[in-house]
């Protein structure tokens, strides 16, 4: 897909502000540091459109960013930072549950994991917190350069095993080094908008 436009929109943290638009959002989950701000760079072939950072939790508010005039990417504070305060935990888990399950314009979600782990309890607990909301996921595991090409398919089976994966949702392997896996996952965001 060619990019003409990446423009960020705004960011919010509760209702009220997030931007009015007619354009089909698609947001992204998963853990601090996993790669969703990168993910986004890469697929609209831009180096800083969303920040990203070694450290984990540089995405602190909803993100909203105009992809051609197509597509609503919502970027999102990860979870699972362990030095975030209770308090910060229980503010992160209220944003996420209202615009999760408020956004009549949101399309579908983009989970996250890292291809080299098993993915964690709160990944699992965010897959079937969407198959619960009925919100179509692509599962996007990361990081594919990290691992050697004969490793893949094992990693694969692993993160598919924990996740107990849904054959019907679409599966993408991934990397914001190489870009390998970017049109996979075009067409993936593509299908839910179609769909
Ligand atoms: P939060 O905003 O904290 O939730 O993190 P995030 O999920 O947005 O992660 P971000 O995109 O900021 O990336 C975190 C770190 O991982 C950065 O140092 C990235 O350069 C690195 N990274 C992201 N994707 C990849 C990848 O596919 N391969 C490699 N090698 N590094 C990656
Ligand atoms: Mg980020």
């Amino acid at each position: 897909m060619k990019i003409t436009k990446a423009e960020f929109v705004t960011s919010a943290v509760a209702p009220d502000h997030y931007p009015i638009h007619e354009l089909p959002e698609v947001a992204l989950a998963g853990r601090s540091n996993v790669g969703k701000s990168s993910f986004i760079n890469k697929i609209c072939q831009r180096k800083a459109l969303a920040r990203t950072s070694s450290k984990p939790g540089k995405t602190q508010t909803l993100n909203f960013f105009n992809i051609n005039d197509e597509i609503m990417f919502v970027d999102v504070p990860g979870y699972g930072y362990a030095k975030v305060s209770k308090t910060e935990r229980e503010k992160w888990g209220v944003m996420m549950e209202q615009y999760l399950t408020s956004q009549s314009a949101l399309r579908g979600v983009v989970l996250l994991v890292d291809i080299r782990h098993e993915p964690s309890g709160d990944d699992v607990t965010m897959y079937n917190f969407l198959k619960h909301y009925e919100i179509p996921v692509i599962v996007v595991a990361t990081k594919l350069d990290k691992i050697k090409k004969a490793q893949r398919q094992k990693h694969e089976a692993a993160v598919k095993r924990k996740l107990q994966f849904e054959s019907t949702d679409r599966f993408v392997a991934f990397s914001a080094e190489t870009a390998e896996g970017k049109d996979e996952a075009w067409k993936a965001i593509y299908d839910l908008l179609t769909q």
